[in-house]
């Protein structure tokens, strides 16, 4: 069982399968690339999470944790950008790890894969419902409470104490995902081509609120940049900024989907990476500035709401006509995050299922839209099931632990791969790769590790589940055992 476990897909092997599989559509140019990581990554990160991290964990000093998530993000990123460069196939961190560290940390890592996309596309749609109900409730149009929440929620403070709401369903967070699913199956073209429209919509309302927020900008909010500590971990001080950084850690998920579709890609080794450094550079910058302004504009203590950008704007009523644009992009930008969410899983789907370690179905490919499908309704109806019934903080916490472990995996397998495959061609290098490799595990590590104590429990029984699933199915149909 442990030969199995530890068995690595080569390299050449994950080529020659490409050169054989099924063909996706290689429409991908670098900007799209781009706009795929921006598009994935742009929602409630930034619109809702900066409120709430700003009171609740570093006050005006939330741009000093955007920048230690950006830290952690970006060992990752040049690690993810030279393995993709490498292995330019669909399954992103998941194959990385099936040709470094073997089959039983890559199956570990697609199954956390599985909360970034589906988890993180059903936890934005149920953002995206909160904040449509709001815009509509503005002109007059009132949906009942009870078709527009969800039915579970946490009765205590506890997750082990999940009770009933009284709601049914969150009709238009269905609805939403509902309608990607359907964009996605037709083509990643159409897609890609929506996105690159949402992500222009939605970085051209940042930057205006930026320019025109700079002018309402007091800098006596700024102070303290940092409150002292409370006493209690992780409310302010030191600990406030990692525990904070863990948490805004959730505005970076995405930065790496531009590697999902790879095999979309039109030149995979020179475009990828460069679309997933691009994304990133970009992304900091946009989260740093508004979350500077925002802190600027209105004091700290009055962002933990689900609409701190719509407060920041309330504080000073000249800015009421910016009020509308800004709900309207932030719509926006939440659909292109689910859409991003949608288009990226099917494609992990598709390398797990090639590798045997998932029904073969999975790997069909549309003879018309070339895309793949059954994946992609698969992956539409799990995303619906959790967006209808669910409440976005039990969903965001189940996201961010997964995906940082994944991420320490991709730099721990560059390490390896240099040392067993040293002469592979590398089309990009990370700069000093062993000490950019095990930087990038630590930070992402103890970002992990500052996250409160139930999400680590949460991990345990979703890898749980994982590997009774792998060792049910897998196991026994994996290729490599083949
Ligand atoms: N990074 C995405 C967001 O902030 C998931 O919504």
């Amino acid at each position: 069982m442990l030969k199995q476990l530890t068995a690595r897909k080569s390299v050449a092997a994950i080529h020659r399968e490409l050169e054989s599989g099924p063909k996706l559509n290689r429409v991908l140019d670098r900007r799209a690339l781009t706009a795929v990581g921006l598009g994935s990554m742009i929602g409630s990160g930034i619109f809702v999470l900066t409120g709430t991290v700003a009171s609740q964990h570093t006050g005006p000093a939330v741009t000093l944790a955007f920048l230690v998530a950006a830290i952690g993000c970006g060992l990752a990123a040049m690690c993810y950008a030279e393995l993709a460069s490498m292995i330019p196939v669909s399954g992103s961190a998941y194959s990385y790890t099936y040709a470094t560290l073997g089959e039983g940390v890559a199956w570990f890592v697609g199954w956390n894969l599985a909360l970034e996309y589906v988890m993180s596309g059903a936890a934005v749609a149920v953002s995206w419902s909160g904040y449509v109900v709001n815009l509509l409730a503005e002109f007059g149009v009132e949906l009942p409470p009870a078709l527009t929440n969800a039915p579970l929620g946490k009765v205590d403070s506890s997750l082990h104490h999940l009770g009933l709401t009284g709601a049914i369903v969150n009709v238009p967070a269905v609805l939403i995902v509902v309608a990607l699913t359907w964009l996605c199956y037709v083509g990643v073209k159409q897609s890609a081509r929506v996105n690159n429209v949402m992500v222009t919509i939605k970085v051209l309302i940042i930057v205006l609120f930026i320019i025109v927020g700079l002018k309402y900008v007091s800098t006596d909010r700024w102070q303290p940049y940092l409150p002292a500590n409370t006493g209690q971990y992780g409310q302010y001080g030191l600990s406030g900024v990692l525990q904070g950084a863990a948490i805004i850690f959730f505005a970076y998920i995405g930065f790496d989907q531009a590697a999902t579709t790879a095999q979309e890609a039109r030149n995979p080794q020179r475009d990828v990476p460069w679309g997933i450094m691009a994304a990133l550079v970009i992304s900091t910058t946009l989260y740093v500035a508004m979350a500077a302004i925002m802190t600027g504009m209105v004091s700290y203590d009055q962002l933990n709401v689900a609409a701190p950008v719509a407060v920041a704007l309330d504080a000073h009523p000249e800015l009421g006509w910016l009020a509308l644009p800004v709900k309207i992009g932030i719509i926006v930008g939440l659909t292109s995050v689910i859409l991003m969410s949608l288009l990226g899983q099917p494609r992990i789907f598709l390398a797990m299922s090639r590798d045997g370690l998932l029904p073969p179905s999975l790997q069909k490919v549309h003879p018309k839209h070339r895309t793949p499908y059954i994946g992609t309704v698969v992956t539409g109806l799990i995303a619906c099931f959790f967006a209808g019934l669910f409440p976005l903080d039990i969903l965001g916490e189940l996201i961010s632990i997964g995906i940082l472990i994944a991420f320490s995996a991709v730099c721990a397998g560059v390490v390896v791969l240099r040392h067993t495959q040293p002469e592979m061609p590398r089309p990009f290098r990370v700069p000093f790769a062993k000490v950019t490799g095990i930087a990038g595990v630590f930070v992402c590590f103890a970002m992990a590790y500052a996250l409160p104590h139930d999400t680590w429990i949460r991990l345990a029984g979703w890898t749980g589940i994982g590997f009774a699933i792998y060792f049910l199915y897998g196991y026994h149909h994996s290729r490599l055992r083949q």
